[in-house]
């Protein structure tokens, strides 16, 4: 079963086909049609809705961030255990108004500074907007900021929704007049709706505490004919479902895998979800050889390639999504954090998670090439039934629960090179599925430059992007080793290994960096696509590598000065 609360109501649900993304619930299941379908792939963010996690069973009121999110790519069930909420729910406050539903901030700034004309895109701003109003407001409330919100925060806010009549120009308005206008209605003291679900107040309290402490067997959380979608709780059960279910889809964010039921028409057969596994969701600070320790727990076996080095890893969980992982990458990686406001929009890195990212093997995803040229490992782990003779996944319709103690799990720690085989192909087979990242910390005569090259500078897919990690000696004249992460340059992301040589041992000059560019073509031969042609991408990427030299000259000067 899964359950959430839709703007307010109490929903639970176990029939239900798995493929059910949010947009399709609403608007064809419970004939809520406010919230709109333009492109149907996560592109121009007029499906957008917000979401917040509901309180834990201890806490009535949850302080979890609200977020948005596409609702035409999302699968319905990563709602479980979290509030929805569509523009006529925030707008609508008949108890308190009965006369005329009190705008909530973002509608009535869209309304004042005139941000909607058609209006096909509005319900969807208002979503991106109200959610920043309400999270930059639960921050001021909690102290952490004073500022309002500024002109770069609404940018960076709408950044994933399109208007195609209005202009941004009004909208960018009406995100700047949100604040005044709550700050107004506190003056005037105008009772606010509150958007949290209240446990203590909620009529659908205690069933839905009864449900939560259901969850405890692995069964099917949807089931509709022949198809079924697993929400395993832990690792434990992760293993067990995908050993008993070896060719299941594994859904993480979803970002991804969504687009192939909206535009591929797929419908999967089995699910497995790793939303609620929180150890998927951490990070740590571990060397390479306690990482293997740490993390075979309640596993078979474990082999792990990584070498002695004593530098320790950043460790992240493969379930973090983008927005969980950028605040640890702006602690141990900035130049790396950087790149985040050119990976999609709020919406996609809400949802989008690193596992997601580097298992989907994407020749054109951005962050495998800076991964490698990180020298990245990969935990992948391998589960296998012990016993399959009473469960096998080819023709087991009837017996769709999960027992106990059938997994045996072997895990790998590889570098991320060795990951990826071929186009899409991985080291990942049935049953397996990837832990967690590990990237040595960077040391101090280390640099890493990352250029991303496309058509727009919010929310587009790479046309190429590289990653340049520069070791130098430690006077700082010689480049002692090279990393160059390629990303749209074939059919895998690759390191360009005949450029990194031809600067090993080489000086600090910008005219190594032209020649070692030379070397490209003997490294790749790219194609031609929607995005780029051949030509363009092998100049731009030989321009990028010069770049690089150019930008470690600088700060080595700047070191020197
Ligand atoms: C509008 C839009 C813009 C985008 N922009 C960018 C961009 O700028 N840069 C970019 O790199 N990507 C971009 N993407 C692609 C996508 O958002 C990312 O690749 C994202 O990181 C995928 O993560 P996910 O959790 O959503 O993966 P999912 O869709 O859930 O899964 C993707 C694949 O990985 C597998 N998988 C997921 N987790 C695991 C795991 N732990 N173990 C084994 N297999 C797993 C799934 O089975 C599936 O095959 C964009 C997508 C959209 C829709
Ligand atoms: S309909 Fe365009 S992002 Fe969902
Ligand atoms: S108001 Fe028409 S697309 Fe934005």
């Amino acid at each position: 079963m899964i359950h959430f609360y839709l703007n307010g109501q109490y929903k639970q649900l176990t029939d239900l086909n798995p493929n059910t993304t949010v947009l399709e619930y609403l608007r064809l299941h419970e004939r809520q049609t406010d919230t709109k379908e333009g492109c149907g792939s996560g592109d121009c963010g007029a499906c957008t809705v917000m979401a917040q996690r509901l309180p834990t069973i201890d806490a009535d009121v949850s302080d979890a961030p609200f977020y948005t999110l596409n609702s035409c790519i999302t699968l319905l069930s990563l709602m479980d255990g979290h509030h929805l909420m569509t523009a006529a729910f925030i707008a609508d406050n008949p108890e308190h108004h009965p006369d005329r539903a009190l705008l909530h901030p973002a509608q009535q700034a869209m309304v004042d500074c005139h941000g909607s004309q058609c209006g096909f895109c509005t319900p969807g701003f208002v979503m991106t907007l109200a959610s920043t109003y309400e999270n930059h407001r639960q921050q001021v409330a909690k102290g952490t900021i004073t500022d309002d919100l500024s002109y770069d925060d609404i940018v960076a806010a709408i950044g994933g929704n399109l208007c195609r009549c209005t202009g941004y120009r009004p909208i960018i308005d009406a995100g700047l007049a949100m604040s005044e206008i709550g700050r107004q209605r506190d003056a005037d003291q105008t009772i606010a709706k509150d958007l949290t679900i209240s446990l203590a107040t909620d009529a659908m309290a205690n069933s839905r505490q009864a449900v939560s402490s259901e969850i405890s067997t692995i069964t099917p959380a949807l089931t509709q004919a022949s198809r079924k979608l697993f929400i395993p709780q832990s690792i434990a059960e992760l293993n067990q479902v995908l050993a008993a279910h070896p060719k299941a889809t594994i859904w993480a964010g979803g970002t991804d895998l969504g687009l192939s039921v909206t535009q591929h028409l797929i419908d999967h057969e089995t699910i497995v979800q790793l939303s609620a596994i929180d150890e998927l969701k951490s990070w740590s600070l571990q060397d390479l050889s306690q990482n293997a320790d740490a993390q075979s727990k309640g596993t078979n076996d474990v082999e792990s390639e990584a070498d002695s080095s004593t530098v320790p890893s950043l460790v992240l969980g493969a379930g973090m999504s983008y927005k969980q992982m950028l605040p640890v990458l702006e602690q141990y990686f900035p130049n790396f954090a950087n790149l985040f406001e050119r990976i999609a929009s709020p919406q996609i890195r809400n949802m989008g998670t690193i596992g997601g990212n580097v298992a989907n093997a994407s020749p054109i995803g951005d962050l495998p090439p800076i991964l490698l040229a990180l020298d990245a490992h990969i935990h992948i782990r391998h589960c296998t039934a012990v016993d399959i003779s009473d469960i096998d996944d080819a023709d087991n319709t009837n017996n769709n629960d999960v027992h106990s103690n059938q997994a045996s799990c072997i895990d790998e720690i590889i570098p991320l090179s060795e990951f990826f085989l071929d186009y899409k192909k991985t080291k990942l087979r049935a049953g397996s599925y990837v832990v967690s990242l590990h990237i040595p910390l960077m040391q101090d005569h280390q640099h890493l430059y990352i250029h991303k090259i496309s058509k727009r500078y919010e929310d587009d897919i790479s046309a190429c992007l590289l990653a340049a990690r520069l070791d130098l000696s430690a006077d700082g004249t010689t480049i002692q080793n090279a990393k160059f992460g390629l990303g749209g340059m074939a059919a895998i992301p690759l390191l360009a290994a005949k450029c990194q040589q031809a600067l090993i041992g080489q000086s600090v000059e910008v005219a190594n960096f032209e020649q070692a560019a030379q070397m490209l073509s003997s490294d790749v031969s790219p194609m031609t696509d929607v995005r780029a042609s051949r030509e363009y991408r092998m100049h731009v990427m030989q321009r990028l590598i010069i770049k690089c030299g150019k930008q470690l000259v600088a700060d080595v000067q700047a070191v020197d000065a």
